[in-house]
């Protein structure tokens, strides 16, 4: 451990030597693991809001600047001048693919996307009233069974197979998933069209409209990857311990699927139908700020940004964009989203606090013009983070430093007492 000169001094005025690790950008990080020995004491952070659990090269977010990038790349010019296949080659490989790379990668993927039938019999064996989300995660706990040659997280070749994979069958699990919420069957998926047209297909039945494609694979590319956010941080938690990558990935479903995390956009859609109309936002923005209500405002708030979310912003230009084009109305919820955020943004409470709009405040209304149910909003979160999901398993089972993640805590509970029988008590 090299003297970084930082140090941490005990109440007895004992004087710890903290290494510090240089990023390449960013906060860096210290070395805490010489303070418990020479303390007693375990460092104290509730949600790790100040813990770096890993080192990673993938995604990098500035929550001042409101700055996102993929791999050195903004989030924002690759949504405009890339799609998603080419934005998962860079989140797994580390570079832009070549013509070659990108079109060998594309047929693979391609070739990939019809799922076992297994997986599919799972998916159809669902409630129709069960949440595509639960639909996810159990043809996620399935993969397992009908893909050995994924399994082995030591192996390269197994960790390349299964991040294909995933990434291929993650939006025909989504697709049949919605088909059997509305009791119809799978549609099996086609080889000619790009990944975000052939997933509408397979929902609707339908080519789709170009707009609404091209408006999908942008939204794909901004849900792509985020540092250790929950759902990812529950990946590499889950992946620590050695289990089947998909399993690891149905963890990461299900914390995805919390409202505060990738549930959030289905959540935003029915708290903005609730407020109905604007003359109701005032009494919804009270509500939020009241300490004493559970109410929040959905799709505002971040952990690390601190300012304008990037993918926010995006997306809110795409809506206008796609109601524009599609013309399926639902142009009064952007009214109205738009009308709150203004609001909110006005208001000294969310002032203070650094509450912007994130990447879950308009997400929705592009889905619903896309023609998709709100339960369908967190799966398609899903298949865009599935890519993250898998850089991020893969990237740790690569790296020498990684071990089985098992955080300690504060103790409050009883100190050590005798048994009593129950004839005593
Ligand atoms: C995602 O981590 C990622 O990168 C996530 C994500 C990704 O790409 O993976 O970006 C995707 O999950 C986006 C977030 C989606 N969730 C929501 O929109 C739900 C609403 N937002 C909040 O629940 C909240 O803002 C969180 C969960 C997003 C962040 O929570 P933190 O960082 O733990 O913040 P906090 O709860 O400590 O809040 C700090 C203060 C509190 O007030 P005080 O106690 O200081 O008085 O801000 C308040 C909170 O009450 N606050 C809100 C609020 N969010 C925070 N008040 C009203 N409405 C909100 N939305």
């Amino acid at each position: 451990m090299t003297d970084s000169g930082d140090r941490l001094v005990s109440r007895d005025g004992h004087s710890v030597p903290l290494a510090r690790r240089n990023s390449v950008l960013g906060a860096d990080a210290l070395e805490l693991t010489a303070v418990p020995p020479a303390t007693g004491a375990y460092s104290y952070d509730p949600g790790y809001a100040s813990t770096a659990s890993c080192t990673s090269r993938i995604t990098y977010v500035d929550g001042e600047k409101g700055v996102l990038m993929y791999r050195g790349y903004a989030a924002d010019d690759l949504a405009r001048h890339s799609n998603f296949t080419e934005v998962s080659w860079l989140l797994l490989n580390g570079e832009l693919p070549s013509h070659a790379e990108l079109q060998s990668f594309s047929e693979e993927l391609a070739g990939l996307r019809a799922c076992a039938p297994e997986v599919l019999e799972a998916i159809a064996a669902m409630p129709a009233g069960a949440h595509p989300m639960s639909a996810m995660t159990v043809a996620l706990s399935v993969m397992p069974a009908v893909y050995p040659e994924c399994a082995n997280p030591g192996d390269a070749d197994h960790r390349r197979r299964f991040s294909h994979r995933a990434i291929a069958n993650v939006a025909t699990v989504a697709a049949a998933a919605y088909r059997n919420t509305i009791g119809e069957t799978a549609i099996a998926p086609r080889h000619d069209l790009d990944y975000a047209a052939n997933l509408l297909y397979m929902m609707f039945g339908e080519e789709p409209n170009p707009v609404a494609a091209r408006a999908l694979d942008t939204l794909l590319v901004l849900h792509a990857d985020h540092e250790q956010n929950c759902s990812t941080s529950t990946v590499r938690m889950a992946g620590s311990s050695g289990v089947n990558p998909f399993s690891a990935l149905a963890a990461g479903c299900i914390a995805l699927w919390g409202p505060a995390h990738g549930g959030a956009n289905e959540a935003v859609i029915k708290m903005l139908e609730e407020i109905g109309t604007s003359k109701n936002i005032g009494e919804y923005v009270a509500r939020a700020k009241d300490p004493g209500d559970s109410f929040r405002l959905m799709g505002f708030g971040h952990r690390v940004y601190k300012n304008f979310d990037p993918r926010a912003t995006i997306i809110r230009g795409i809506c206008h964009e796609v109601l524009q084009e599609l013309k399926t109305g639902k142009g009064r919820l952007f009214t109205l989203a738009r009308q709150l955020e203004e609001i909110a943004l006005s208001d000294n409470y969310f002032k203070d606090r650094r509450l912007y709009p994130n990447v879950d405040f308009y997400s929705g209304i592009i889905y619903r013009a896309l023609g998709l149910p709100a339960t369908m909003f967190t799966p398609m979160f899903a298949i865009g983070r599935t890519v993250g999901w898998t850089a991020h398993w893969c990237e740790m089972h690569s790296d020498p430093e990684s071990r089985i993640g098992r955080p300690r805590q504060l103790y409050l509970g009883p100190t050590a007492r005798s048994y009593t029988p129950v004839e005593k008590r």
